[in-house]
């Protein structure tokens, strides 16, 4: 199906999910010695069951987790536990039942193994000999990139239906911190939230930046960045970048939109960032909310007497 024959009946414009979990997690060492970064929870889920969520959410019926050997527990987690289910349920612990059973129930979970850290671009083409012949598109999420409030890969998909092609989703960024990140060209349409790329750049240096417009781990992209992921070579940092492939299917006039995201945005792939989300999810909780914002007023103000 080509995207300019999807705008009826039930086309959600993606069937799979690609979570790329290969990374060693060095930044959450030494926890990460034996836990995925991905298991490690914002208040009590791990981020991966709100990625998951979110893909589900957005229409996907499969999520194509990439991982390297070694971490296959993260695939582990969305197994059902039919011991720990049978004694909740025999405690009569209803509410934490529902909770263990939530991942399982979610979306079906398949694993693509990348053998050596090759970069982001090399993770995502692992998943591609998973696609079945009909999948003209992919979503890929990364799942260090909590992106809030959830919803915007279902915009994503509006703008594909429109415009064909890919279509990632930015967010702005001061210029002193873009060099993190893959940085947009744009120009703009007649939807001031919706940019057409017209180039894109993996960690530039702040001054070389075409625009404060950063990538923010949430991609729809056509099947024909397989071929791309192909045919690019190691990029920043000596890897594979997907930002590469992208940057070679705008080159060849394959039509590339951003969605601009105006909400919140959670970096989980720092420790600092990971407690950010927590607090912030701890604040919005009806049980340890009240208490944690009293203690933190508490905390922050004997900081600044
Ligand atoms: C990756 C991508 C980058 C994107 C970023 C978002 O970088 O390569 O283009 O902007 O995720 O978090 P990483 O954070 O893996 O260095």
């Amino acid at each position: 199906m080509s995207a300019s024959d999807c705008g009826t009946g039930g086309y959600r414009g993606f069937r799979t999910a690609v979570v790329p979990a290969a990374g060693l997690g060095t930044r959450f060492l030494p926890t990460t010695k034996t836990v995925p970064k991905e298991l490690l929870p914002v208040l009590d889920t791990p981020a991966i069951e709100y990625v998951a969520a979110e893909a589900a959410r957005a229409g996907a019926d499969r999520l194509v987790l990439v991982v390297s050997p070694g971490k296959e527990s993260v695939a582990a987690y969305f197994d059902s536990n039919p011991d720990l289910e049978a004694e909740l349920r025999g405690q009569g612990r209803d509410a934490l039942l529902a909770k263990v059973r939530r991942a399982p129930g979610l979306i079906r979970v398949e694993v693509a193994v990348q053998r050596k850290p090759l970069g982001l671009g090399h993770a995502v083409g692992c998943a591609e000999p998973l696609l079945a012949e009909d999948e003209d598109a992919v979503a890929v999420l990364l799942p260090d990139d909590f992106v809030l409030p959830t919803g915007v890969l279902g915009t994503m998909a509006a703008i594909r239906r429109r415009h064909g092609g890919s279509v990632l989703c930015a967010f702005d960024v001061p210029r002193e911190r873009i060099s993190a990140y893959g940085v947009f060209e744009v120009e703009d349409t007649d939807d001031p939230d919706v940019r057409r790329v017209r180039g894109m750049v993996e960690k530039p240096a702040p001054e070389a930046a075409p625009s404060t417009l950063a990538a923010a781990g949430r991609y729809l992209l056509d099947r024909a960045v397989f071929d791309a992921l192909r045919r690019i070579v190691p990029g920043a940092g000596g890897e594979l970048q997907l930002t590469d492939a992208v940057a070679l299917l705008i080159d060849e006039d394959h039509p590339v939109h951003v969605v601009v995201h105006h909400g919140e945005r959670h970096d989980l792939g720092t420790p600092a960032g990971l407690l950010r989300a927590s607090v912030d999810f701890a604040l919005a909780d009806s049980d340890v909310g009240p208490e944690l914002r009293r203690w933190l007023r508490d905390r922050v103000e004997r900081e600044t007497t």
